[in-house]
């Protein structure tokens, strides 16, 4: 029942604003950062994932991100991806903020994409500022640019700013649409999570999907309990 009104929703709607978080990539068989078998579960996000942890230990920074680029690489868009990417050619006006760092939406084929929380296949210089794609396999770790500098994960780290008007797009998104989905975010990591008051705010019309129940789930509109690969294509 609930599902129907929010198909109802999703298929009135104009302009739809998105935000994934790593739930949407769990059934490519990428680990989440907080459910069951999640990285920070295991790991101390404190000692990996800010720009203190690289500054001490890049090598062992870059071990880590170097997994997880081999086991994205060898992953595919789920069911819920491609669903993502259907949609955007329904509607005229759609926009897909991700904290994810997977680049699987792009794979699925969605085209307008902000990476709020940056892309594991950009390497910068910690020197020079350059930037590049590279999807290889990176034998010498921490890697170098040409310039000799440091190459770092083209990634946001915990205390660092987001990509250059990634939130200013995100909002605009998403105070303009007439339904925001919200998939597979535990909604932990601001701003990013700020989005989803923003939208009940703002009079959107949220639909959370997550077979768990997150802080703004009794705000939304409509809460779909279930994974994204499944809940994803019955709702569009
Ligand atoms: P989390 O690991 O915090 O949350 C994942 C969410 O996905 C949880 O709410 C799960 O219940 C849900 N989930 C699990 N399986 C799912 C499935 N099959 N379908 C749908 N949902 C599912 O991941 P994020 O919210 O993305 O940032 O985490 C936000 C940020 O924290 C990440 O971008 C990363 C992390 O630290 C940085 O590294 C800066």
């Amino acid at each position: 029942m609930k599902i129907k009104q929010a198909r109802d929703a999703v298929r009135a709607a104009k302009s739809i604003a998105v935000l994934t978080g790593a739930g949407v990539s769990a059934e490519s068989g990428i680990p989440t950062f907080r459910s069951n078998g999640g990285y920070w579960k295991t790991h101390r996000f404190e000692d990996l994932a800010t720009p203190e942890a690289f500054k001490r230990d890049p090598k062992f920074v870059w071990e880590f991100y170097e997994e997880r680029r081999r086991s994205m690489a060898a992953a595919k868009p789920n069911a819920g991806h491609v669903a993502l990417a259907e949609l955007e050619w329904r509607v005229p006006t759609f926009t897909l903020a991700t904290q994810n760092i997977d680049g699987l939406h792009d794979a699925a084929g969605s085209r307008n994409v902000i990476k709020l929380h940056g892309d594991i296949w950009v390497l910068r210089c910690v020197a020079c500022g350059r930037e590049r794609e590279d999807r290889s396999r990176l034998e010498v770790l921490p890697p170098r640019c040409g310039c000799g500098g440091m190459l770092r994960p083209g990634v946001v780290w915990f205390g660092e700013m987001l990509p250059d008007g990634a939130m200013t797009r995100s909002t605009e998104a998403v105070v303009t649409a007439d339904v925001f989905l919200v998939v597979g975010t535990s909604a932990r990591v601001f701003p990013a999570a700020g989005l989803i008051p923003l939208a009940v705010q703002s009079g959107v019309t949220v639909v959370e999907i997550n077979p768990e129940a997150t802080d703004f789930s009794s705000e939304v509109n409509y809460m779909l309990k279930g994974p994204a690969a499944e809940i994803l294509p019955a709702l569009l």
